[in-house]
This record gives structure tokens, sequence and C-alpha cells, in this order.
């Protein structure tokens, strides 16, 4: 499958400027998966390792995983660059079965995503990718997933220019809609396209390829970033979150 993000590359890091992904997305992803410590941690499609880091850092072993050859260059760069003990490899996450069993990796206790299940272009897609995080998830372990908020994106478009988001609709009309975001920053931009289920979708998905107790906790601000920004920047983002957090349970026995 062909994905942006070999061309798109370093460029994406431009994203990171904005302050809802440290203040409220990190803030909420971070809080949804909690204490890391000692967990076998596999962080699919992690991009140049930006979140690997940070939960390597926190403590778990962790693997990442991305089907841009680009990417996981970056971040095997730099990962030589400052060593932290983290493997890197190129796979895809409709088919983490073989990859695990091709690189004798035992399953995880947890499986984070961040900006997965957006770049799954049809529902066959969505269905493989859900089965294929669910059969490397050890019974009883988690999978986190942080992506888009399908109806602050399709029905509120309007809040993100103010948040640093250029929103096209390119087609909407329930699951499978379209967009694209661009984000511009000292001059440089950087776009791409996401597919968008609904969470319905998502959570009967998720149910039917072996999670449980799936849940989407609502976006939060930390408190540095009313600090920061002040209480009123962060009103219409909390109205309507760019970002969605999906938690779910690997059943024990499925
Ligand atoms: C928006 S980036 C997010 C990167 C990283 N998780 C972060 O938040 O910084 C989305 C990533 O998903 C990866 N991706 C898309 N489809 C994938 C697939 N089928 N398997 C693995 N990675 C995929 C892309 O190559 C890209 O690196």
């Amino acid at each position: 499958m062909a994905t942006d993000y070999d061309e798109l590359g370093a460029q994406y890091l431009l994203t990171k400027s904005l302050p809802w992904k440290h203040f409220t997305e990190r803030y909420t992803f971070f809080k949804a998966v909690g204490e890391v410590r000692g967990l076998q941690l596999l962080d699919v499609a992690c991009g140049e390792g930006f979140y690997s880091r940070q939960f390597r850092d926190a403590g778990a072993e962790v693997v990442g995983v991305d089907i841009s050859c680009e990417m996981i260059r970056l971040a095997k760069e730099k990962e030589a660059q400052q060593s932290k003990g983290i493997r890197y490899e190129v796979a895809d996450a409709t088919a983490l079965a073989q990859f695990v069993e091709q690189t004798g990796l035992k399953h995880f206790d947890l499986a984070v995503a961040e900006w997965l299940l957006d770049y799954a272009d049809t529902l066959e897609m969505l269905r493989q990718m859900c089965r294929s995080l669910a059969s490397v998830v050890k019974p009883g372990g988690r999978f986190i997933h942080l992506g888009g908020c399908f109806d602050s994106i399709f029905n509120h478009p309007e809040t993100f220019p103010f948040y640093g988001i250029e929103l096209e609709i390119l087609n909407s009309g329930g699951d499978g809609s379209r967009c694209r975001w661009t984000v511009s920053a000292d001059g440089e931009s950087v776009s791409a396209e996401n597919t968008m289920w609904t969470p319905a979708t998502i959570t009967t998905e998720l149910e039917a390829a072996g999670f449980t107790d799936v849940q989407w906790p609502a976006a939060e601000i930390g408190a540095k970033g009313i600090e920061t920004m002040g209480q009123d920047y962060w009103l219409e983002y909390l109205k309507h979150p760019y970002h969605a957090v999906t938690t779910a349970t690997r059943l024990e026995n499925f």
C-alpha cells in the first residue's frame, strides 16, 4: 500500500509545532495509555518515532513499525544519533501477525497507534487492521488509538483554521468520508489525505476482531496548556476536538 509518507518524511514534524498537538492530543493520549514502565509496547504507524521515543523514556520496551521506508529510515537515524534501545522495522499494520512471526517477536502487552486507522482506505482495510492489531496483543492487553474525530472534522470544519489546520472536505456522508488537511508554519506547509470512520464502525470492527471494553475518552487540556495558551483559547477546541482517542482491551478468550 502506498502512503504519502515516503515523500513527506521529516516535513510531517511541522505539525508537531501546533499547540493542540502537545497540550491536548499528547495529553489525552498519554493519560489514556497510563503507566507503561516494563511493558512490551508496539507502536504501529510510528512514523519517525516521535511517540516511540516518549514511551521508551517512560520505561516501556518499544518496537516501532511503519509502512513507510522513509519514516523508518528517519526513526533509525534518530536512534543511531541517540540510542534508546528502540527497534524499528518496516511493516504493514494490516499484516502484523506475519511480522511478529517472521521477526520472532513475542506478543505485546500494549499496542498503540497514532493516526493509523485514518489511513484505512476501505472498510476491508479497516477490518484487516483491527484483526491484525488484535493478533499481536496478549489476551488482557490493550490497544490505544489516536486519530481524527469524525464528527468535528465533517460537521465543524470551520473550527480548525484557528488551531492551525486548513481542512478540505473531499467527500462526506458517513463511513469512508475523506478530507485533506494542511498545516503551515514558518513558510512551509505539509498536507495529507485521510479516510475517516465513524466511532460506531471502529467500535464494531475492534469488537469483531477480539477487543472488548472499547471506550472514547473525551479530549482534555493539561494544566500547562491552560497556563500557556489561556482558558479561552481552548473553548472551541473542546467543543469540537480534531483528535479522538480510543481504548480497547484484548479479550482473554477469542
Ligand atoms: C500521520 S503519520 C503519524 C506518525 C506518528 N504516529 C506520529 O504521530 O508522529 C501516519 C503514519 O501512518 C503510517 N501508515 C499509514 N498506513 C500504514 C499501514 N498500513 N501500516 C503501517 N503504517 C502505516 C504512515 O506511513 C505514517 O508514518
